[in-house]
C-alpha cells in the first residue's frame, strides 16, 4: 500500500509540472499565464512563445501522461483494478496537470496529458486521436474545438476495441475536457475564439 500511494503521488507530481510556465519563464522571461488565453498548455505556448516552444511543451505534457500511466507497470504495482490500474495513475497525472501544486492549484485543460495516457494504454488509439486532431485543427482552425471533437470521436471509436476500460476512460476524459474548455465554448459560440493562422476555418 505504501508503494501504491507513493507512486500515485509521483504520478500527481509529474502531471503537476507546469512545463509551459517554467519554459516560458526560464527561456523567454515570459509568464504565459499573463498572455494569450492565459492557459498553460501547448496551444497558448505556441501562441505566445512560438512553434518551437509550443512543440516542446506538447511533447513534455504528453510525456507526463505516458510516464505516469506506465509507473505501475515499471513498479510492479497491482491493485484490485487489474487492467485498469495504469489508467488510475494516468488520471492522477491529469489531476496534477489541472490542479497543480506548482501553479496555485490551477492548471491546464487536460488535452495533452490525457493523450499521453492513451499513448501508454493503447498506442493505436493515440495514433487515431492524433490524426483526427491534426485534421480537425486544419478543418476548424481552432485547437480547442478540434480537441473536444477529437476526444468525442475517440470515445465513439473506442467501442470498436471492445475494451470497457478504454471506453470508460475516453468518456471520462472527454467530459472533463469539455468542462475545462468552458471559456473556449463561450468564445466559440460568440465567434471570438482565437484561431491558428492556417487551415480552412481561418478568417483573415
Ligand atoms: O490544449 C488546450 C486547447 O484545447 C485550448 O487552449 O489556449 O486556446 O484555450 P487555449
Amino acid at each position: 500500500v505504501v508503494k501504491l500511494v507513493s507512486l500515485l503521488i509521483v504520478a500527481y507530481l509529474l502531471g503537476a509540472i507546469p512545463n509551459g510556465v517554467w519554459i516560458g519563464k526560464a527561456f523567454f522571461k515570459t509568464d504565459i499565464r499573463q498572455a494569450g488565453s492565459g492557459n498553460i498548455g501547448t496551444t497558448n505556448t505556441y501562441r505566445v512563445l512560438g512553434p518551437y516552444a509550443g512543440t516542446v511543451v506538447m511533447v513534455l505534457d504528453i510525456a507526463k501522461g505516458t510516464v505516469a500511466t506506465l509507473l505501475p507497470i515499471w513498479g510492479h504495482v497491482t491493485t484490485g483494478l487489474g487492467h485498469a490500474t495504469p489508467l488510475l495513475f494516468g488520471l492522477f497525472a491529469v489531476l496534477g496537470h489541472t490542479v497543480s501544486v506548482f501553479d496555485h492549484f490551477k492548471g491546464g485543460k487536460a488535452v495533452a496529458t490525457s493523450a499521453g495516457m492513451l499513448l501508454a494504454y493503447n498506442p493505436l488509439m493515440f495514433g487515431i486521436a492524433a490524426g483526427l486532431w491534426v485534421c480537425l485543427i486544419y478543418w476548424t482552425s481552432m485547437v480547442s474545438l478540434a480537441s473536444m471533437i477529437a476526444f468525442t470521436l475517440i470515445t465513439l471509436i473506442s467501442l470498436f476495441f471492445h475494451d470497457i476500460y478504454l471506453t470508460g476512460i475516453a468518456l471520462i476524459l472527454t467530459l472533463f475536457i469539455f468542462y475545462r474548455h468552458r471559456s473556449n465554448i463561450r468564445r466559440i459560440r460568440q465567434g471570438t475564439e482565437s484561431m491558428v493562422p492556417f487551415g480552412r476555418g481561418f478568417r483573415r
